[in-house]
C-alpha cells in the first residue's frame, strides 16, 4: 500500500499513532511515546484536555468559518506552530524534513530541535517558512552560540530556549529497552530491531541517524560502549535568569521560552520583554509529578497580564483541544508527538496528514461551538 493511502486510512492522530507503533520496534516507539518515571505527568496532559468541557453556542451562522489569526506577533494560518522533537529520523528516514514541509504548506510555524537529526540550513532549504530554532543551554557556550548564528544567517523568526531541561529526566523505558544512542546494540534490542524489517532495512539503507546539528559534541555514548540515558549530557544546569536576560539582549528577532509552568516566572518574562511563552512540562519527559500544562495554563495567563502571548503544549491529540487552550486564555499551541506519529506512521503524508486532522476538527469544533473566527473563542465556552 502507498504511504498516501496508509496515511488516508488514519481518522484521527491516535490511529496515526497506532501504525507508527506497529511500524517501529518496541525500543524506538516508546522512546517517542513515552515520558518520565511513571509517566504521571504523561498521562495527566491528556486527562486534563479531557476534564475540560464546553458549551457550545445555538444558532449562530457558522457557514464559513475562519481560522487565521496573528500568532507570535505575525499572521498564521492556524493558532498552532510545530514544537521541537529530537531523534524524529530514527523512527523514518526524512521525518523532519517531511513535518517542516508540512508546516510550510500549511501556513504554521515549525521549531527545529537542537537535537534535531536534520540542519538547520537543510530545514530552511526544504521548508521556507516561518522557522523557530529551539536552542537546549548546551555547556559549550561557543557551540551554542554558533548554532544561534546559524539560525540567524538561514533567516529563522524566532529563537524558542527550553527552560524544563537543567538536567535529563528519567526516562525508565529506555532503560528497560536497553535504548541510547549511538545504539548499544544488546541481544534484546538485536531482536527487537530485528522484529521489524522494514525499519531494520530503511536504517540500513539511509544509515543510522545522528543528532546532525551537535554531532561534534562530547559523545554520551562514544562508540556505542555503554547503555546510558542520552538526555541532557551536554546541557548546563546553571543556566539562569541574567544569562536568559543576555541570550535577549543579542537576539533581536522572537525570543520564545518554552517550558514555563509559574505565573511568578511568566510575570517576569513579560517584563524581560520575551515575544512569547509555552506553558510546558516537555510531553511528561522531565519533571514527572509537573501538574499537567492546562492546569498550569490560568496562573501562566494571569502572570503574562496580556504582555505576552502564552502557548501551551502537552497532549494535544485533537482539534477540540485547540479550542480548550484558546478559551482557558492561550494564543495558540505547539503540536509534538501528534506530527511525528503521522511522520512515523507514512513519512511526508503522514505529515501532512496529521495536520489535516486536527485542521479539520478544529474547523468542525469551532462550527459546532458556534464560533466562526479564533478571535470568537472565548472563556464564555468552557462550562465551569
Ligand atoms: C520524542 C520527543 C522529543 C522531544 N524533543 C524535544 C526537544 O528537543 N526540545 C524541546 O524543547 N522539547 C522536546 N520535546 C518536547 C516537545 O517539544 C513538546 O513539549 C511535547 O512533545 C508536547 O507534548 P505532546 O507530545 O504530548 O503534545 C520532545 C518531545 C518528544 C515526544
Amino acid at each position: 500500500m502507498s504511504l498516501s493511502k496508509k496515511a488516508q486510512r488514519a481518522y484521527s492522530i491516535d490511529d496515526l499513532r497506532l501504525m507508527a507503533k506497529a511500524r517501529l520496534p518496541r525500543a524506538i516507539f516508546e522512546f517517542f511515546d513515552g515520558g518520565a518515571e511513571e509517566e504521571l505527568t504523561l498521562r495527566e496532559n491528556l486527562a486534563a484536555f479531557k476534564r475540560i468541557r464546553l458549551l457550545p453556542k445555538a444558532l449562530n451562522d457558522v457557514s464559513s468559518v475562519d481560522t487565521s489569526c496573528s500568532f507570535v506577533g505575525n499572521p498564521s494560518a492556524l493558532p498552532m506552530a510545530i514544537a521541537p522533537t529530537g531523534a524524529l529520523n530514527f523512527g523514518r528516514h526524512g521525518s523532519d524534513i517531511a513535518i517542516a514541509k508540512a508546516a510550510a504548506a500549511l501556513g504554521i510555524p515549525y521549531t527545529l530541535s537542537t537535537s534535531a537529526t536534520t540542519t538547520i540550513e537543510d530545514i530552511a532549504n526544504a521548508a521556507p517558512g516561518r522557522l523557530w530554532f529551539q536552542a537546549y543551554i548546551l555547556a559549550n557556550k561557543e557551540k551554542l552560540a554558533a548554532l544561534i548564528e546559524r539560525a540567524r544567517v538561514c533567516d529563522y523568526e524566532g529563537l524558542m530556549i527550553t527552560v524544563d531541561l537543567p538536567v535529563g529526566g528519567k526516562r525508565e523505558r529506555d532503560f528497560r529497552n536497553h535504548l541510547s544512542f549511538p545504539f548499544k546494540y544488546t541481544p534484546k534490542n538485536v531482536l527487537d530491531f530485528a522484529s521489524k524489517p522494514f525499519w531494520s532495512i530503511s536504517m540500513l539503507a539511509h544509515g543510522v541517524p545522528v543528532m546532525e546539528n551537535i554531532k561534534e559534541l562530547k559523545r554520551d555514548n562514544p562508540g556505542g560502549k555503554k547503555l546510558v540515558s542520552t538526555v541532557g549530557k551536554n546541557y548546563d544546569p546553571a543556566f539562569d535568569w541574567d544569562a536568559l536576560q543576555k541570550m535577549r539582549d543579542n537576539w533581536s528577532r522572537k525570543l520564545i521560552v518554552k517550558g514555563v509552568m509559574r505565573g511568578e516566572d511568566a510575570e517576569r518574562l513579560a517584563r524581560m520583554g520575551v515575544d512569547a511563552i509555552v506553558v510546558s512540562n516537555h510531553g511528561g519527559r522531565q519533571l514527572d509529578g509537573a501538574a499537567a500544562t492546562m492546569d498550569a495554563l490560568p496562573g501562566v495567563v494571569a502572570g503574562a497580564a496580556a504582555r505576552v502571548p502564552v502557548l501551551v503544549d502537552g497532549g494535544v491529540r485533537r482539534g477540540v483541544d485547540v479550542i480548550k487552550a484558546i478559551a482557558s486564555g492561550a494564543q495558540g499551541v505547539l503540536i509534538g508527538r501528534a506530527t511525528l506519529f503521522g511522520a512515523h506512521a507514512a513519512g511526508d503524508a503522514g505529515a501532512t496528514r496529521a495536520l489535516d486532522i486536527l485542521k479539520d476538527e478544529l474547523i468542525r469544533s469551532m462550527q459546532l461551538c458556534g464560533v466562526r473566527s479564533i478571535a470568537e473563542i472565548g472563556a464564555d465556552l468552557l462550562f465551569k
